[in-house]
């Protein structure tokens, strides 16, 4: 058995664990991220890439933000489509400003990759068996197998950022944890294509066929969706018919101007509200997907997992830089009620926008009335504005 020693053990290599690892480091902070998979999967994993300024700035803060003020685009405008007409809301308008960057989660996660093997930092990649140890002592440790030998990680801190599937919230005992959960009766179909995006920012859509998303990458590289059912396989989706369905749900001129291609990518993703309470155990942090889940109608899921990062970085580093506890102590509290509202307009944005399987014809008419409401009420778009570019961090 190998025996290793760092201050804070960080499990998952996903943008949670390496977001951290970085500004850890730049504190002058030991750490070591163990990882299930090898670096060419996690960096294979297509996800959302919109990003709120409180994300753009911490990917600064651990000065790994070049290439996404390079080639990230900035939206100052969401568009709405329902009702066969599109209607843009300001962002820049109703908030002061703010905007978002467009800048895919693959891009960040292998800047942060980058950065991390420049630093010369210690990532195990296939670390397997995976076990917590002891975080309710002040001498937790974390024990991995790794080419088939046997290590033991010792360290102060734990930080559980291994996703929803990870081992870290299921090392907590059942008794210490509130789960509450919501599954949602259908789910999201994705493509990537090599072709330019039908419009400048993204379209979200209720159509009575379903809810449909145009999105991007960057100007050649788009990414659609379309809301199906949890029954279909996604071998029953051929390209074709995928674009058919997408065309069918928006509106003439958007569907006309749709200009379509051979998929690189196709996948159906389930849509849950998750959320995991608290989320520190003594010695033992969760952050990210490990202890909450957003539907992803918002895109919420990145800029949350970063903003528990921000709040752990501060916390660790309060603690071994100011010698204080506050940071450690308020934690779980701090994040969970960013993670609450960002569940809440998640949830709201989704139930808005999405056809529900039995809904009725008044439950249509609601959700048009609110659309309609929303986008010509200045209070209304400023709070959809609000919420979509992110809720402060600080209050
Ligand atoms: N041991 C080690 N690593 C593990 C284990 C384990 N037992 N279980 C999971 N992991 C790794 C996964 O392989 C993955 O690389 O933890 C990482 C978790 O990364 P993400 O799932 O990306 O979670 P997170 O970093 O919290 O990201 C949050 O980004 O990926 C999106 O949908 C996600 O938008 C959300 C945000
Ligand atoms: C995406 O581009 O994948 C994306 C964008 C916005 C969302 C969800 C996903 O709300």
């Amino acid at each position: 058995m190998a025996e290793h020693r760092t201050q804070v053990a960080i499990i998952g290599a996903g943008p949670a664990g390496l977001l951290l690892g970085q500004l850890l480091h730049r504190a002058g902070i030991a750490n070591v991220i163990l990882e299930r998979q090898d670096g060419a999967y996690v960096l294979n994993r297509i996800r959302a890439g919109v990003l709120e300024p409180i994300t753009v700035d911490l990917l600064d803060a651990a000065g790994v933000g070049q290439r996404m003020h390079r080639e990230g685009l900035v939206h100052t405008g969401i568009e709405l489509c329902f009702g066969g007409a599109r209607h843009r809301i300001d962002l820049h308008q109703s908030t002061g400003g703010k905007d978002v960057t467009i800048y895919g989660q693959t891009e960040l996660t292998r800047d942060l990759m980058g950065a991390r093997a420049a630093a010369s930092l210690s990532t195990i990649y296939q670390a397997h068996d995976v076990a917590l140890h002891d975080f309710d002592s002040a001498t937790p440790s974390v024990s991995y197998t790794h080419d088939g030998q046997q290590h033991v990680l010792r360290c102060d801190f734990i930080a559980g950022c291994d996703g929803f599937h990870g081992v870290s919230r299921a090392s907590v005992p059942q008794a210490a944890l509130s789960v509450y959960e919501k599954v949602y009766p259908f789910g999201w179909l994705g493509v990537l294509s090599e072709t330019p995006p039908v419009a400048h920012e993204l379209i979200y859509t209720n159509h009575a066929r379903g809810f449909a998303l145009c999105s991007m990458r960057s100007n050649t590289r788009s990414r659609y969706y379309v809301q199906c059912s949890l029954q279909d396989k996604v071998e029953q989706w051929s390209d074709d018919a995928f674009w058919d369905e997408l065309r069918a749900r928006l509106d003439p001129a958007t569907a006309e101007a749709l200009i379509t291609g051979p998929s690189i990518e196709k996948s159906i993703a389930p849509l849950r509200s998750f959320v995991a309470e608290p989320m520190r155990f003594g010695q033992l942090f969760l952050a990210g997907d490990a202890a909450h889940i957003v539907p992803p109608t918002g895109a919420k899921g990145l800029n949350l997992a970063a903003s528990d990062v921000h709040y752990l970085s501060r916390a660790f580093i309060d603690y071994y830089l100011e010698k204080s506890n506050a940071g450690i102590r308020h934690y779980s509290e701090a994040c969970l009620r960013r993670v609450w509202k960002a569940e809440r307009f998640s949830w709201w944005f989704t139930s808005l926008t999405h056809h529900f399987p039995g809904q009725g014809a008044i439950d249509a008419k609601l959700q048009a009335a609110e659309l309609d409401y929303l986008v010509h009420s200045d209070a209304a778009r400023s709070v959809v504005a609000e919420n979509y570019v992110g809720l402060p961090v600080d209050d």
